[in-house]
């Protein structure tokens, strides 16, 4: 009987938690990047935070409110990971119960030393889950040995360890597992963007679509993944391609918007797309290309990925060609689930991949409503 209601309650938990992650209600974002953020600061969910949270603490066998996790972001100063960073405080603190002095977020600055140590630390004071942002991703089995031996599972998001690294987990029975998006899926978003446009990406009508790709971090998958396959996309769909110039912009909008003014002065009308690793650097870009006097959607094509507001705005407004939704809400729920399963002692995939959306014109309002 004991057992049932356990499972049952485990049942309803789930469902609520997914059916939640699902209907991408949540905190009111901002693309500025506080210094930190606190649970109070974020928006309240409205109606079954309590009840999940009962549900949870039922699951658990007991309060996941005395359970620690210690959570470090590769840096508070990024536009995006401060979205996701705010929705993970908010629905570990209020939906699934723990307490917010529990709650533990710090801040990598992008320097992988000084975030090692804060691991260390993490692990020196017994946190029950670590949830991590790494620097370098290639510092994961380095970080899974230090955790492992200390017996501390880790949820890892937004920078994905290498395939064998996730593989070791599982073949191990390591107590580590990834939350993220598949990046291919963006990049081949963005290459899809461009060929669905009146001229498929080929404004002056010469056979050929010249682009330059301003980069993110390349040691970054993500980086990697939409550098290649948003020019797949294009290629794979029977177009020609010529690659201007390929940079990185560190996902930072003053480098790329510096890295475009100056592609532009170089190749002028010659550049019809502009492919930016993420919104970030695309507000950048739109801020060049504006200062000279190239007008989106018209002689120069340009799109990012993340769906910030204001570059979904700009979408709206035909300042900007198209975006991907990088889910944070549903990124940021199904880490905490995972931190909550291991909590629970449950058995946890080695890889959890939630889906981009492309956003377009046609429904940038509707990704708009699900930000705000
Ligand atoms: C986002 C970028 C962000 C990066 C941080 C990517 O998934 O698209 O905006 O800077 O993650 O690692």
């Amino acid at each position: 009987m004991r057992l049932l209601k356990k499972a049952l309650a485990v049942g309803l938990a789930s469902a609520m938690v997914f059916s939640m992650a699902g209907c991408g209600a949540g905190s009111k974002g901002t693309t500025a990047a506080p210094e930190a953020t606190t649970a109070a600061e974020t928006k309240k969910e409205e109606t079954s935070a309590e009840t999940t949270a009962e549900a949870v603490k039922d699951a658990v066998g007991g309060d996941v409110a005395d359970k620690k996790v210690g959570i470090s972001i590769y840096k508070f100063d990024d536009n995006f990971m401060t979205l996701y960073r705010t929705e993970l405080q908010r629905y570990l603190t209020e939906d699934l119960g723990f307490k917010k002095e529990n709650v533990v977020i710090q801040d990598g600055k992008g320097d992988q030393a000084e975030q090692t140590n804060q691991i260390q630390n993490f692990i020196t004071q017994k946190y029950d889950v670590l949830i991590l942002n790494l620097v370098q991703a290639s510092s994961a089995p380095e970080i899974t040995d230090m955790c492992k031996a200390a017996g501390i599972p880790v949820v890892y998001i937004n920078r994905e360890p290498d395939t064998q690294e996730e593989q070791r987990w599982s073949d191990d029975k390591i107590n580590a597992t990834y939350v993220g998006c598949d990046a291919r899926q963006s990049g081949t978003y963005q290459g899809e963007e461009i060929f669905e446009t009146s001229n498929k990406g080929d404004i002056n009508g010469d056979g050929v679509v010249s682009y330059i790709m301003i980069q993110g971090d390349p040691e970054n998958v993500d980086a990697q993944y939409r550098t290649e396959f948003s020019v797949k996309a294009l290629t794979d769909s029977g177009m020609q391609v010529k690659e201007l110039l390929k940079m990185r912009g560190d996902w930072d909008q003053a480098k790329a918007q510096q890295i475009a003014q100056d592609a532009l002065t170089q190749y002028g009308d010659q550049i019809e797309v502009i492919f930016c690793n993420n919104d970030a650097m695309a507000l950048g870009a739109l801020q060049a290309i504006e200062a000279a006097g190239r007008t989106v959607n018209k002689d120069i094509y340009l799109v990012g990925v993340d769906a910030l507001t204001e570059a979904v705005q700009n979408v709206i407004d035909g300042k900007q060609t198209g975006t991907v939704f990088n889910d944070h809400f549903s990124q940021a729920r199904t880490a905490g689930d995972m931190a909550v399963k291991f909590i629970k002692g449950e058995s946890v995939d080695n890889v959890n991949m939630v889906d981009y959306i492309k956003v377009t014109k046609d429904n940038a309002q509707e990704i708009l409503d699900k930000l705000k």
